[in-house]
């Protein structure tokens, strides 16, 4: 056990307990100080690639993994617009996630209705997500709204988030994209936890195996394993399906379009909206 871990648990203790308050000693101030700037100092120093992306290989990385954050965030404010703007504020920031040195430093928080019965759940902001500060703005996100608009939402009418809020960064990395590590969504956990809590949708939908794992804890899990079932987070069901980038490599495959479409059936049969027979009807066999 770390130092740091040490601490976390000792703390947690003492919340336990009912303490609300702890008091630091200058020394102890100095070396939290120090972390920070520590933190700060490894993300600014990666060298920047001439698109603006940040260069930094993540196996080149010396650094040790940031720890898990055990953290129950802190939204500030009444309303839910305003808790999550209090998140997203604390997110662009997050030491955590950007003392691994494999993210990159910009931060792309989710998009919606802070209210909103259905949230969907991806993995990580791409290269257009990341240049628009918007998450599934690019084709993976356009076949997202072409599967919402079929079921009869609009993108502004659901609550749309990535477990990891940064881009993973790769080495001498111009478009391309890749998924987060296990590390990288845990070191961003505390920010789904807490807009969940905030936009308490009816139900969640995790887009792909990655998102999945993140947030179920599972380990090598196919989707086709996951699918087709109720899960739970934080007391939410939730149900697991394919990435919308995966129909799109596997565009002629109407099968696939259907498994995925079953998935949005179940989730529309959940929130009891109308189901028309055309609906019913997408993407079966004749
Ligand atoms: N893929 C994701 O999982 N999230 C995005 O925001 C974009 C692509």
């Amino acid at each position: 056990m770390t130092p740091v871990h040490s601490l976390i648990e000792y703390l947690q203790q003492l919340a336990r307990h009912g303490e609300r308050h702890i008091r630091l000693d200058e020394q102890a101030k100095e070396i939290l100080r120090e972390r920070i700037r520590r933190g700060k100092r490894t993300v600014n120093a990666a060298p920047r690639h001439p698109t603006g992306a940040k260069a930094t290989d993540i196996h080149s990385s010396k650094r040790q993994p940031a720890e898990a954050p055990l953290v129950k965030l802190k939204a500030e404010g009444g309303s839910a617009i305003e808790k999550l703007t209090s998140l997203r504020m604390q997110a662009e920031t997050w030491e955590p996630a950007l003392s691994l040195s494999s993210l990159r430093d910009t931060m792309v928080f989710a998009t919606g209705n802070p209210e909103a019965d259905l949230m969907l759940v991806g993995e990580a902001p791409g290269y257009e997500e990341e240049r628009r500060g918007l998450p599934f703005v690019g084709k993976a996100g356009q076949k997202l709204d072409q599967i919402l608009m079929a079921m009869g939402f609009s993108r502004e009418s659901v609550y749309i988030s990535n477990i990891c809020k940064f881009r993973p960064a790769l080495k001498n990395q111009t478009t391309n994209n890749r998924k987060p590590t296990p590390l990288e969504m845990q070191a961003c956990l505390p920010f789904v936890r807490a807009e969940i809590e905030i936009v308490r949708p009816k139900c969640i939908v995790a887009l792909g195996g990655t998102a999945a794992e993140g947030l179920l804890n599972y380990e090598n899990q196919p989707v086709g394993r996951m699918r087709e079932r109720w899960h739970e987070f934080e007391g939410i069901p939730l149900r697991v399906t394919y990435h919308p980038s995966y129909l799109l490599h596997n565009d002629s495959a109407v099968t696939e379009k259907r498994k995925v479409w079953e998935d949005m059936l179940s989730v529309m049969e959940f929130l009891e909206m109308p189901i028309s027979q055309k609906q019913r009807a997408f993407f079966a066999k004749k």
